[in-house]
């Protein structure tokens, strides 16, 4: 398959057709990938089971994994779930269109290929003009994951997108690199109180100012329960050189970066800024000044490295607060190892 790729520029008439384009392929039941404001989406038309199917195909996603629907507006979200909480309606008020997913009841308007046999469907109006656009124009839910081969890091890029699925979907809307950099908050609003099932780009502080209590699954802190998210119990987000996530001084981090150097390995380094500064290692990469920038990179520098270009990846743990406690979900999966306590001698 032929993937068409369109560049969106601020040329408005280019702009609207490229949209009109995208939209029409979608409405077809083909597949698109968009950017969002946290990552870009593969789109298929939510109610088609033939075209969320090229989505899974595509992908190499397992089936058990339901997706979620996107759309343009709180009129269209109304349209696909059955009862909205109250807490919902505050929430929607304050965060969307942002980097939030509802799980509601469905009410069967989407196919069951996109809620995976469930009962529920997680809905969201991201935050970004092009996937607005795209969504106002095709006026139908669009089913979407994040636009990677499923285990790889999310894309943030256009060209991350073509790297994992060109040939293999029938557009791409580039639209430059995306802002918030990971993926939305899944949130379970089945309940009294609202349950955090995956943490995202909307903090569960951010979420408490607004509602009061916000619960957590509790398998996101223990291994040994079944997430309520099926995507949360899958490997992903896998760099093509291994990688460790480490929580100690900077001394420490040296002397580990140090020795593993001594074994013949070339070592890169990721953290913030201001702990690159002194370091030594075969290549150090500055994540930004704080863990909102970190966000905002990380998928970027995971898909930094081929295997053959280096042989370990060090990135320092971040403190699980605001947005840096969807950042640490995110390199847990990543990291083969996640060392604490590390010596400094
Ligand atoms: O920011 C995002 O959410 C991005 C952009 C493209 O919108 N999308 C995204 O989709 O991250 P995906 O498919 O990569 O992750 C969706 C997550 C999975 O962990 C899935 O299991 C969970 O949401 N999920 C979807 N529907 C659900 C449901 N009905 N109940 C529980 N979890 C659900
Ligand atoms: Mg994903």
């Amino acid at each position: 398959m032929q993937t068409v790729r369109w560049e969106i520029h601020d040329d408005k008439t280019q702009y609207k057709d490229a949209i009109s384009e995208a939209a029409k392929l979608l409405r077809d039941g083909e597949t698109v990938a968009f950017p969002t404001e946290t990552v870009y989406g593969l789109g298929a038309d939510a109610t088609n089971a033939d075209a969320v199917d090229k989505i899974f195909a595509a992908k190499g996603r397992p089936q058990d994994n339901p997706l979620i629907a996107h759309v343009g507006s709180k009129a269209q979200l109304k349209k696909l779930v059955q009862h909205i909480p109250e807490y919902v309606e505050q929430l929607m008020d304050t965060f969307s269109p942002g980097p939030i997913t509802y799980v509601l009841y469905s009410n069967g308007t989407c196919s069951d290929k996109v809620t995976a046999g469930q009962d529920t469907i997680g809905v969201r109006i991201p935050d970004h003009p092009i996937a607005l656009e795209l969504l106002q124009t095709c006026n139908i839910p669009i089913a979407a994951p994040s636009a990677n081969i499923s285990g790889r890091p999310s894309p943030t890029t256009a060209n991350h997108v073509w790297d994992d699925l060109q040939g293999k979907i029938a557009g791409l809307l580039d639209g430059g690199p995306t802002g918030v950099g990971v993926e939305s908050t899944v949130i379970d609003c089945t309940q009294e109180i609202p349950i955090i099932l995956r943490p995202g780009g909307i903090s569960k502080e951010q979420l408490e100012e607004v509602v009061g209590e916000v619960k957590t699954d509790p398998a996101l802190v223990n291994d040994q329960l079944k997430p309520k998210a099926p995507g949360m119990k899958y490997k992903h987000y896998t760099p093509d050189v291994p990688l460790w996530l480490v929580d100690g001084s900077d001394e420490a981090i040296q002397l580990l970066i140090d020795k593993e150097r001594g074994k013949n390995k070339r070592v890169a380094f990721f953290a913030r800024d201001a702990r690159c500064h002194g370091m030594t290692a075969d290549d150090i990469v500055p994540l930004g000044e704080n863990v909102g920038q970190v966000a905002t990179r990380l998928y970027d520098a995971l898909r930094k490295y081929h295997a053959s270009e280096m042989d370990l990846i060090i990135c320092e743990a971040f403190a699980k607060e605001g947005i840096g406690d969807a950042v640490m979900n995110r390199l847990e999966k990543a990291a083969s190892q996640f060392l604490t306590d590390i010596p400094n001698e």
